[in-house]
């Protein structure tokens, strides 16, 4: 398993999407497309983004009924990208269901992670709003372990829980980690944060960096920036 730095690309337009890629003229960074500008531009900018030769993980998150999320896992799947995803609240069921939706016939698939708890979800809220009285941490190490026994690749965490997912899951279950910010940038509204340099550090597999590259004056060498420091 390869580390790689994924850039989230959290435009709402083609356009501007693309003069963002348009500035790397001599790499092809893995690129993750989410909900907003998916939703904006429908299914065309993955196959154009695809055609360009950038890898995809495509970040929509499906949670639904077993049959629902097996059939949109088989269309997404032909869209030909390399890593999708889902909640692992949807429980094992719905896991395998997603597994079995995205083989193609010929026995390849995409990489499938799971959201385990998103990072906006406090302990408080899960236990006022959803009666769930467990710790975070015990809830993240047990939506993991869901996710790999029903066979999945890894999940997306924070960097800072990479490291008890490995232990409890194995090594070879993936870490999929955003909230990555350099040692000298600025950290917006992530609040759990880590450099890339100790996101290799603790284990990640892959890093997930939207603004501190996005945003950058010179986007390519804060790519070059992260690539250097995570994966040497
Ligand atoms: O700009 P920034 O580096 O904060 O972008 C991080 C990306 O990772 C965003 O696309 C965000 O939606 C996504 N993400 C996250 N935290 C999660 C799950 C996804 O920041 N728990």
């Amino acid at each position: 398993m390869g580390k790689d730095v994924i850039i989230a690309c959290d435009f709402s337009s083609a356009e501007d999407t693309f003069n963002f890629l348009d500035k790397f003229t001599d790499e092809k960074p893995f690129v993750k497309i989410g909900m907003e500008l998916f939703y904006a531009e429908g299914p065309s900018i993955v196959r154009e983004i695809k055609k360009r030769g950038h890898k995809i993980f495509l970040d929509l998150k499906l949670h639904d009924i077993p049959n629902t999320v097996k059939k949109s896992m088989a269309v997404l799947s032909r869209l030909d990208v390399d890593m999708t995803n889902l909640h692992a609240a949807g429980t094992v069921d719905m896991m395998k269901a997603a597994l079995e939706g995205l083989t193609r016939e010929d026995g390849t698939r995409p990489l499938l992670i799971a959201v385990t708890q998103l990072t906006s979800t406090s302990e408080e809220r899960m236990k006022n709003e959803l009666l769930i009285n467990a710790s975070i941490n015990d809830t993240i190490v047990k939506y993991a372990s869901n996710a790999k026994l029903a066979g999945l690749d890894g999940v997306v965490c924070s960097p800072l829980e990479a490291g008890m997912v490995k232990d409890n899951c194995g090594k070879g279950f993936m870490t999929v980690t955003p909230g990555v910010r350099f040692a000298d940038g600025d950290i917006g509204d992530q609040v759990r944060v880590t450099t890339p340099a100790k996101a290799k550090e603790i284990g990640s597999d892959y890093i997930v960096v939207g603004r501190p590259i996005t945003a950058a004056e010179d986007p390519v060498a804060a790519y070059r920036r992260c690539v250097e420091e995570f994966v040497g």
